[in-house]
Protein backbone atom coordinates (compact mmCIF):
# COMPACT_ATOMS: atom_id res chain seq x y z
CA UNK A 1 0.00 0.00 0.00
CA UNK A 2 3.23 2.44 0.62
CA UNK A 3 4.08 1.88 -2.43
CA UNK A 4 0.66 2.29 -3.98
CA UNK A 5 0.22 6.05 -2.38
CA UNK A 6 4.04 6.44 -4.01
CA UNK A 7 3.32 6.09 -7.43
CA UNK A 8 -0.05 7.52 -6.93
CA UNK A 9 1.48 10.81 -5.43
CA UNK A 10 4.51 10.93 -7.80
CA UNK A 11 1.83 10.29 -10.70
CA UNK A 12 -0.29 13.31 -9.60
CA UNK A 13 2.84 15.70 -9.27
CA UNK A 14 3.98 14.72 -13.34
CA UNK A 15 0.21 14.95 -14.53
CA UNK A 16 0.16 18.30 -12.87
CA UNK A 17 2.69 20.16 -14.53
CA UNK A 18 0.36 21.86 -17.53
CA UNK A 19 2.34 21.63 -20.77
CA UNK A 20 -0.25 23.30 -22.96
CA UNK A 21 0.13 26.71 -20.24
CA UNK A 22 4.19 25.89 -20.92
CA UNK A 23 4.24 25.75 -24.49
CA UNK A 24 1.69 28.55 -24.95
CA UNK A 25 4.38 30.34 -22.88
CA UNK A 26 7.67 29.47 -24.36
CA UNK A 27 5.95 30.23 -27.93
CA UNK A 28 4.11 33.77 -27.00
CA UNK A 29 0.83 32.63 -27.79
CA UNK A 30 -1.17 34.90 -25.32
CA UNK A 31 -3.22 33.13 -22.42
CA UNK A 32 -5.21 29.97 -23.30
CA UNK A 33 -7.57 30.84 -20.30
CA UNK A 34 -8.49 33.39 -22.76
CA UNK A 35 -8.99 31.56 -26.13
CA UNK A 36 -11.52 29.32 -27.68
CA UNK A 37 -12.77 26.39 -25.10
CA UNK A 38 -10.52 28.39 -22.13
CA UNK A 39 -9.04 24.70 -21.40
CA UNK A 40 -5.23 24.22 -21.09
CA UNK A 41 -5.03 21.06 -23.92
CA UNK A 42 -3.70 20.42 -26.96
CA UNK A 43 -7.13 21.25 -28.53
CA UNK A 44 -6.90 24.92 -27.11
CA UNK A 45 -3.24 25.48 -28.23
CA UNK A 46 -4.43 24.20 -31.70
CA UNK A 47 -7.00 26.91 -31.73
CA UNK A 48 -4.26 30.00 -31.65
CA UNK A 49 -3.01 28.41 -34.95
CA UNK A 50 0.11 27.30 -33.74
CA UNK A 51 0.29 23.25 -34.84
CA UNK A 52 3.52 22.48 -33.53
CA UNK A 53 2.86 23.98 -30.10
CA UNK A 54 -0.20 22.00 -30.38
CA UNK A 55 1.43 19.11 -31.60
CA UNK A 56 4.34 19.51 -28.74
CA UNK A 57 1.17 20.05 -25.90
CA UNK A 58 -0.62 16.56 -27.32
CA UNK A 59 2.75 14.41 -26.84
CA UNK A 60 4.30 15.94 -23.20
CA UNK A 61 0.62 16.02 -21.93
CA UNK A 62 0.32 12.16 -23.04
CA UNK A 63 4.26 11.75 -22.01
CA UNK A 64 3.65 12.34 -18.50
CA UNK A 65 0.97 10.12 -17.70
CA UNK A 66 3.05 7.54 -20.31
CA UNK A 67 6.21 7.96 -18.06
CA UNK A 68 4.25 7.80 -14.76
CA UNK A 69 2.58 3.94 -16.06
CA UNK A 70 5.77 2.83 -17.34
CA UNK A 71 8.28 4.29 -14.49
CA UNK A 72 6.06 3.04 -11.61
CA UNK A 73 4.86 -0.26 -13.49
CA UNK A 74 8.71 -1.23 -13.76
CA UNK A 75 9.46 -0.43 -10.26
CA UNK A 76 6.34 -1.91 -8.36
CA UNK A 77 4.15 -3.65 -10.95
CA UNK A 78 1.13 -3.50 -13.01
CA UNK A 79 -1.09 -2.32 -10.64
CA UNK A 80 1.45 0.60 -9.46
CA UNK A 81 1.19 1.84 -12.95
CA UNK A 82 -1.90 2.01 -13.49
CA UNK A 83 -2.47 3.82 -10.28
CA UNK A 84 0.53 6.20 -11.30
CA UNK A 85 -1.34 7.00 -14.57
CA UNK A 86 -5.03 7.79 -13.29
CA UNK A 87 -2.86 9.81 -10.88
CA UNK A 88 -1.42 11.41 -13.42
CA UNK A 89 -4.92 12.36 -14.78
CA UNK A 90 -5.83 13.50 -11.95
CA UNK A 91 -2.92 15.89 -11.16
CA UNK A 92 -3.70 17.12 -15.20
CA UNK A 93 -7.22 17.56 -14.62
CA UNK A 94 -6.83 19.29 -11.19
CA UNK A 95 -3.23 20.59 -11.02
CA UNK A 96 -2.07 22.11 -7.12
CA UNK A 97 -0.38 25.16 -9.41
CA UNK A 98 -3.18 26.13 -11.13
CA UNK A 99 -5.73 26.11 -8.23
CA UNK A 100 -7.02 23.10 -9.15
CA UNK A 101 -8.50 24.07 -12.73
CA UNK A 102 -6.66 21.97 -15.02
CA UNK A 103 -7.58 20.19 -18.45
CA UNK A 104 -9.83 17.36 -19.77
CA UNK A 105 -7.33 14.95 -19.34
CA UNK A 106 -7.86 13.87 -23.09
CA UNK A 107 -3.95 13.41 -23.78
CA UNK A 108 -3.27 12.05 -20.48
CA UNK A 109 -5.74 9.36 -21.11
CA UNK A 110 -4.27 8.63 -24.20
CA UNK A 111 -0.50 8.15 -22.58
CA UNK A 112 -1.72 6.22 -19.67
CA UNK A 113 -3.82 3.54 -22.12
CA UNK A 114 -0.36 3.44 -24.88
CA UNK A 115 1.86 2.97 -21.84
CA UNK A 116 -0.21 0.77 -20.20
CA UNK A 117 -1.52 -1.72 -23.26
CA UNK A 118 -0.29 -0.81 -26.68
CA UNK A 119 -3.25 -2.69 -28.63
CA UNK A 120 -6.00 -0.82 -26.19
CA UNK A 121 -4.20 2.45 -27.09
CA UNK A 122 -4.23 2.05 -30.91
CA UNK A 123 -7.88 0.62 -31.06
CA UNK A 124 -8.72 3.83 -28.89
CA UNK A 125 -6.97 6.23 -30.79
CA UNK A 126 -7.75 4.33 -34.11
CA UNK A 127 -11.61 5.39 -32.96
CA UNK A 128 -10.51 9.32 -32.06
CA UNK A 129 -9.47 9.70 -35.34
CA UNK A 130 -12.50 8.39 -37.33
CA UNK A 131 -14.67 10.29 -35.36
CA UNK A 132 -12.37 13.45 -35.72
CA UNK A 133 -12.38 12.83 -39.00
CA UNK A 134 -15.97 12.10 -39.59
CA UNK A 135 -17.19 15.15 -37.19
CA UNK A 136 -14.31 17.68 -36.75
CA UNK A 137 -15.09 17.83 -32.82
CA UNK A 138 -12.16 16.86 -30.44
CA UNK A 139 -14.57 16.31 -27.50
CA UNK A 140 -17.16 14.17 -29.45
CA UNK A 141 -13.89 12.20 -30.60
CA UNK A 142 -12.71 11.93 -26.97
CA UNK A 143 -15.79 10.99 -25.69
CA UNK A 144 -16.51 7.88 -27.38
CA UNK A 145 -12.94 7.10 -27.62
CA UNK A 146 -12.88 6.91 -23.92
CA UNK A 147 -16.44 5.41 -23.78
CA UNK A 148 -14.98 2.31 -26.13
CA UNK A 149 -11.99 1.92 -24.02
CA UNK A 150 -12.97 -0.22 -21.19
CA UNK A 151 -14.46 -2.40 -23.80
CA UNK A 152 -11.76 -2.75 -25.87
CA UNK A 153 -9.34 -3.72 -22.90
CA UNK A 154 -11.76 -6.58 -22.20
CA UNK A 155 -11.62 -7.46 -25.43
CA UNK A 156 -7.62 -7.67 -25.77
CA UNK A 157 -6.92 -8.77 -22.37
CA UNK A 158 -6.31 -6.28 -20.90
CA UNK A 159 -8.36 -6.99 -17.51
CA UNK A 160 -6.52 -5.30 -14.53
CA UNK A 161 -6.93 -2.22 -16.86
CA UNK A 162 -10.99 -2.06 -16.88
CA UNK A 163 -11.85 -0.53 -13.57
CA UNK A 164 -9.35 1.86 -13.99
CA UNK A 165 -11.38 3.00 -17.55
CA UNK A 166 -14.20 3.29 -16.52
CA UNK A 167 -13.80 5.65 -13.96
CA UNK A 168 -11.63 7.21 -16.52
CA UNK A 169 -14.26 7.30 -19.05
CA UNK A 170 -16.26 8.46 -16.18
CA UNK A 171 -13.52 11.67 -15.68
CA UNK A 172 -13.53 12.83 -19.05
CA UNK A 173 -17.22 12.93 -19.28
CA UNK A 174 -17.45 14.28 -16.24
CA UNK A 175 -14.95 17.06 -17.25
CA UNK A 176 -16.60 17.43 -20.76
CA UNK A 177 -19.96 18.50 -19.35
CA UNK A 178 -19.74 21.94 -21.12
CA UNK A 179 -18.62 20.39 -24.30
CA UNK A 180 -21.95 17.88 -24.03
CA UNK A 181 -24.08 20.92 -23.25
CA UNK A 182 -22.12 22.71 -26.62
CA UNK A 183 -22.27 19.76 -28.80
CA UNK A 184 -26.42 19.18 -28.58
CA UNK A 185 -26.72 22.92 -29.06
CA UNK A 186 -24.68 22.56 -32.40
CA UNK A 187 -22.21 25.46 -31.01
CA UNK A 188 -19.44 23.07 -30.08
CA UNK A 189 -16.11 24.82 -31.92
CA UNK A 190 -14.33 21.84 -34.56
CA UNK A 191 -11.05 21.03 -34.42
CA UNK A 192 -8.53 24.06 -35.55
CA UNK A 193 -11.27 26.58 -35.61
CA UNK A 194 -10.88 29.60 -33.43
O1 LIG B 1 -8.87 17.23 -25.34
C1 LIG B 1 -9.90 18.04 -24.90
C2 LIG B 1 -10.96 18.05 -25.96
O2 LIG B 1 -11.70 16.86 -25.88
C3 LIG B 1 -11.85 19.23 -25.87
O3 LIG B 1 -11.06 20.41 -25.81
O4 LIG B 1 -10.65 22.83 -25.91
O5 LIG B 1 -12.48 21.82 -27.30
O6 LIG B 1 -12.75 21.97 -24.84
P1 LIG B 1 -11.79 21.81 -25.95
Amino acid sequence: IITLLLAALAGYLFGAIPFGIVMAKVFGLGDLRAIGSGNIGATNVLRTGNKLAAFLTLILDAGKAGIAVLLAGALFGELAGLVAGLAAFVGHCYPVWLGFKGGKGVATFFGLIFAACWPVGLAAGATWLVIAALSRYSSLSALIASALAPVYAAALGGTLMVPFLIILALLIFWRHTENIQRLLKGTEGKIGSK
